[in-house]
């Protein structure tokens, strides 16, 4: 009877405790249970064997602050528009040279895109060669040779362009962005064409690891691959050429 009594009126105040604290756990349980997600979501990240992306950026916004950083240094954009103008622009024309007598891949009259291009030196390599209907695409840009774009999102429509490069690889957060918007933006049978680094690793500000060409392949769904070799460029080390597929694209008959 004694025992009763003291139970009794505690059964309440225990359940009124369960549920108070039940109450103040939601939130947290709703964070556990969407957070993850979302932030898989946001990002595509992926990071296999012999692709890595770096650590380090808590958001977009810091990871194009940083990009930002190097590309409007001041210093670094005098020696770009000047030691390495002169010293640049012969080899890259040399490259696009080759893609285009040689391998096929590039025409006087194609429509071509330099990710990445910074101050334009190889868009200026590319008109040097025949190649006039080129621009370049950067976070700055430097008319009239570079426009402004981001390579995750770029501001051109679907089958745009027959020929695109960027040696530019490394600083993609999103790998896989990259790519999607380069299948996206080439008409089909547009060649996309890139210089990588495999045997060294890149600059402080690459936001991605490359060991292998095997990434590549898989990330370039819509595509063929055309060949891999060696180059000697600016440090990259390895240059990758793919064929979007698909039928060309019909001109409208009038
Ligand atoms: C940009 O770089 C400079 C040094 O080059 C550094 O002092 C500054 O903190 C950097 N800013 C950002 C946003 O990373
Ligand atoms: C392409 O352009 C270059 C440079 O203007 C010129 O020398 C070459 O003859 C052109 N090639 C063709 C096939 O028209
Ligand atoms: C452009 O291409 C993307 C994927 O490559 C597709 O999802 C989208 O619908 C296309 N947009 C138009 C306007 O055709």
């Amino acid at each position: 009877m004694h025992a009763d009594m003291q139970i009794t009126p505690t059964k309440p105040f225990i359940l009124r405790c369960f549920l108070i604290s039940l109450f103040l756990s939601l939130p947290f349980l709703f964070l556990y249970l969407f957070y993850p997600q979302q932030q898989q979501q946001q990002q595509h990240h992926i990071t296999t064997k012999d692709l890595r992306i770096r650590p380090g950026y808590s958001s977009y916004e810091s990871y194009i602050q940083r990009q930002l950083n190097k590309t409007l240094n001041p210093k670094l954009r005098k020696i770009w528009t000047t030691r390495d103008w002169d010293r640049k622009i012969p080899v890259f024309a040399r490259f696009f040279e080759d893609l285009k007598v040689n391998k096929k891949l590039l025409k006087n009259t194609s429509k071509a895109l330099c990710i990445g291009a910074r101050v334009g030196q190889e868009v200026e390599a590319l008109r040097q060669i025949g190649v006039v209907d080129s621009v370049g695409m950067d976070l700055v840009p430097y008319p009239p040779l570079v426009m402004k774009g981001d390579f995750h999102n770029q501001p051109f429509q679907n089958d745009t362009f027959d020929f695109e490069f960027s040696n530019v690889f490394d600083h993609a957060l999103y790998p896989q962005r990259f790519v999607a918007e380069i299948e996206r933006t080439l008409k089909p049978e547009g060649v996309c064409v890139l210089h990588v680094a495999l045997s060294r690793r890149a600059d402080k500000y690459s936001a991605n690891d490359l060991y292998s060409v095997q990434p590549l392949v898989e990330l370039f769904k819509r595509s063929a691959l055309v060949h891999v070799r060696s180059v000697d460029g600016f440090g990259l080390d390895t240059e990758v050429a793919f064929r979007k597929k698909g039928e060309p694209l019909r001109r409208h008959r009038l």
